[in-house]
């Protein structure tokens, strides 16, 4: 029997990158059929925006590239997401040490990966908070997310059993 390979996709707000990493990589392992042995799922550090959709401004840009995103926000649980998931993929270096920090007693830290290890367009060491930014920003996280996501799909069909 296989086992599933489960993502998980973090950033602050649970609004604006991560929801959109989930939705970018689960079309990708849709078109892939690769539904039964690749999950995906999203949380923030922050429990601020929990229950609340994406931000508007996320799911219009995303939606003009086909993505739709339809999570729900909610906070990341150490108790329970280090033990579930296996590839735990921080938007930026807040975000990696937040969730390195909930790791005490230092027993998941192979499991957290940082997004930015994974492109291969893009320059930058983060993908950068869009909240305040304009279009620009929105449209500067998905081509970043997509380079991202593709070679971290890569990655892990390599590690499928
Ligand atoms: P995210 O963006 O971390 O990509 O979801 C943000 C969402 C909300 C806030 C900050 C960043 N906020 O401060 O409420």
């Amino acid at each position: 029997m296989m086992s599933k390979k489960k993502i998980l996709f973090v950033c602050l707000g649970n609004i604006c990158r991560s929801p959109a990493a989930e939705g970018i990589m689960h079309k990708m392992i849709k078109s892939e059929g690769l539904e039964n042995q690749i999950e995906v799922d999203s949380a923030g550090t922050m429990g601020y925006h929990t229950g609340e959709k994406a931000d508007p401004r996320m799911r219009k840009h995303a939606s003009q590239r086909g993505y739709d995103l339809t999570s729900l926000a909610r906070r990341f649980s150490p108790n329970k997401d280090f033990k579930e998931f296996n590839y735990i993929v921080t938007m930026d270096n807040q975000n990696y040490e937040d969730i390195i920090s909930m790791d005490y007693k230092n027993e998941y830290s192979t499991k957290v990966l940082k997004m930015s290890n994974f492109y291969k367009v893009h320059k930058i060491d983060e993908v950068p908070d869009p909240y305040y930014s304009g279009s620009e920003g929105f449209e500067k996280v998905l081509d970043i997310l997509e380079d991202g996501c593709k070679n971290l799909l890569v990655r892990i069909k390599n590690e499928l059993n």
